[in-house]
């Protein structure tokens, strides 16, 4: 098949349903060979079934393309490891990671659970590092064995991570620590020739369909702006040889929107040259954030 990612073996994580199974078509649509990883779980991460997973690769083999289905759990160090090394032995190699897989279980924070708590930074944050560390290692260990790398790592991230948002503090502090993650791996794999970049979509699926109802229904005619389908176009770009130069960014992405994400940067400041009394400080942080631009507001504040 031809296409912008012809020949690329592509690991998809969570790519069952929703967005994942997107990104998985639309891979396989610009030639590239899918590894079609998804445990089948339940939206909060209970359960399991081969089912999603199996009837991606058949939607794509139906279409012409390559496929193989996976059903390792994203945050199992181990099973992480058999992902990588499950495109290795079906494909030959390893070209590009989407991290994508994930749960939700909302909570405000005074009704926290602590297993709840664990599992949506488990499968979020622990699922995006144990694929990352095995797939750098497996890059790393080509280009030692002097083979040509040109890989690349789109993790999943979302506006609740860059902005915040009520009643998701795990998910929040998960998908906050997934950027963090990128920019960290972007400085460390570029001398193997990895990029790495993250994405902040927004598309209707089980996560979204019910909890953001009227933003996320299907338009009676034209646009239909919510559709999964169109946040992959620019993730399979970014997997593509054409995006060599971007890394270490961060895309919000919907409908026809493409947006770079700004992140942490200095702003105003002062500097006396020695240390601040507390009962100095009245006059001047104020001043400073007088001088600041405002905060963007926390989703549902
Ligand atoms: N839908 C949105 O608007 C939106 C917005 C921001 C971020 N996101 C992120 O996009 C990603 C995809 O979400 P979606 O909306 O398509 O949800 P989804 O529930 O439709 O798909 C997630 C898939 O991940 C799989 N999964 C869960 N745990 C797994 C594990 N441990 N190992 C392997 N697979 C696992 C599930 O079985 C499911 O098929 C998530 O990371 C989500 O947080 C989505």
């Amino acid at each position: 098949m031809s296409g912008v990612c012809a020949g690329r073996v592509v690991v998809v994580t969570g790519a069952g349903r929703g967005l994942g199974r997107a990104h998985a078509l639309a891979f396989a649509a610009e030639g590239a060979r899918v590894v079609v990883n998804d445990v089948g779980a339940a939206l909060d991460g209970s359960g399991g079934s081969g089912g999603p997973a199996g009837d991606v690769v058949e939607e794509i083999r139906a279409a012409g393309g390559e496929a193989v289905a996976d059903g390792e759990d994203v945050a199992d160090w181990g099973g992480a490891g058999r992902l990588v090394a499950h495109a290795v032995e079906e494909f030959g190699r390893l070209d590009v990671l989407v991290n994508n897989a994930g749960i939700l279980r909302d909570r405000m924070l005074v009704s926290l659970d602590e297993a709840e708590w664990d599992a949506v930074l488990r499968v979020h944050l622990k699922g995006h590092a144990a694929l990352l560390h095995h797939a750098a290692a497996y890059w790393r260990a080509q280009v030692k064995a002097g083979r040509p790398v040109d890989a690349r790592v789109i993790n999943t991230s979302s506006g609740a991570g860059l902005l915040g948002s009520v009643g998701q503090g795990s998910y929040s502090t998960a998908k906050a620590g997934i950027l963090g993650l990128t920019l960290v791996a972007a400085a460390e794999l570029a001398r193997y020739r990895v990029t790495v970049n993250a994405i902040a979509p927004a598309a209707r699926t089980r996560m979204t369909e019910a909890a953001f109802a009227e933003a996320m229904a299907v338009p009676d005619g034209g646009f239909d702006a919510m559709a999964p389908e169109n946040v992959s176009p620019l993730v399979v770009w970014l997997g593509s040889a054409e995006s060599a130069e971007v890394t270490g960014r961060v895309f919000e992405v919907d409908g026809g929107r493409i947006v770079v994400a700004d992140g942490w940067r200095p702003g105003p400041s002062v500097d006396q040259g020695r240390r601040w009394s507390p009962g100095e400080l009245g006059a001047v942080v104020p001043e400073l954030l007088a001088k600041a631009a405002p905060p963007e507001p926390v989703y549902g504040s």
